[in-house]
């Protein structure tokens, strides 16, 4: 009963003919860059797939660059995966060697990988917006009620969090935590929240837009065929008494 619904949020791609907004969508790339991607992967992404986005392939190679790979060999040294710099073919990776040290740094849990997040829970984007925004203080009554579901040192409240209690700790904070180009909205904590789950969808349906637009056609041709079909079945039966 102290779970909570997602929060309502409205995107450019939503609805039967919806299309991406990009400068939203390279909004909220910048923030999965500099904030989620400290922890998070995005491993049914490309680099390259970001031309899609509207950046070029000078910039797409400068961002590539920006994170490290591992390559199939170990570092004789250190016994560590050996990396290189990425280049737009390889995809994002995670930012921690193996699941271990992904769990070490998390207090035991896992960040999941957030290609498919707008996917994989009831809301989509509007959860992952919700979660973004929903961190708030334990009510007083769940505490009277179920004492046990304290808060854990490490953990986080989060009533839009199946579980309540999120090991994941509030990843925006503050306003301005990102700085937008000029000719963006401000980057509140709500505005951030908005761009990166508007990203994620784009991230976990790319071809959205195409799916979209190709409906149009095919609603046209479905009217088409059924005036000729109600047409052609009057001209069949018209002699018929
Ligand atoms: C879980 C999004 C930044 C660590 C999650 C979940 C989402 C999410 C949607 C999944 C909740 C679920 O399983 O239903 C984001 C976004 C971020 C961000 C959009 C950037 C704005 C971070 C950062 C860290 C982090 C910076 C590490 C400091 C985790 C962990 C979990 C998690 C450990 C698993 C939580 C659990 O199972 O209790 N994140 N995250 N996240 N995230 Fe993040």
């Amino acid at each position: 009963e102290f779970h909570r619904e997602h929060k309502e949020l409205k995107l450019a791609s939503d609805g039967p003919f919806g299309q991406f907004d990009k400068q939203q969508l390279q909004r909220g790339f910048q923030v999965y860059k500099e904030v989620c991607s400290g922890c998070h992967s995005l491993t049914r992404v490309a680099f390259r797939d970001l031309h899609q986005l509207g950046y070029e392939e000078a910039e797409v190679k400068a961002i590539a660059n920006q994170w490290q790979v591992e390559v199939p060999s170990v570092n004789p040294d250190t016994g560590e995966p050996a990396t290189r710099k990425a280049v737009p073919a390889d995809h994002f990776p995670s930012p921690y060697a193996n699941e271990t040290a992904a769990r070490a740094a998390n207090n035991n849990a896992l960040p999941p990988d957030l290609s498919l997040m707008a996917k994989a829970r009831e809301g989509g984007a509007a959860y992952v917006y919700s979660i973004l925004t929903g961190y708030q203080n334990q009510p007083a009554e769940l505490l009277e009620k179920f004492p046990a579901a304290k808060t854990a040192q490490g953990l986080h409240y989060n009533p839009y969090f199946a579980n309540l209690n999120l090991a994941m700790p509030p990843p925006l904070t503050s306003e301005g935590q990102v700085t937008y180009a000029p000719g963006n909205p401000k980057p509140t904590v709500d505005q951030m929240a908005r761009d990166v789950s508007a990203f994620l969808v784009w991230t976990a349906e790319p071809n959205l837009q195409g799916r979209h637009k190709s409906g149009w056609p095919v609603v046209i041709f479905l009217i088409i065929a059924t005036l000729l079909g109600f047409l052609s079945y009057r001209e069949i039966w018209a002699q018929a008494k």
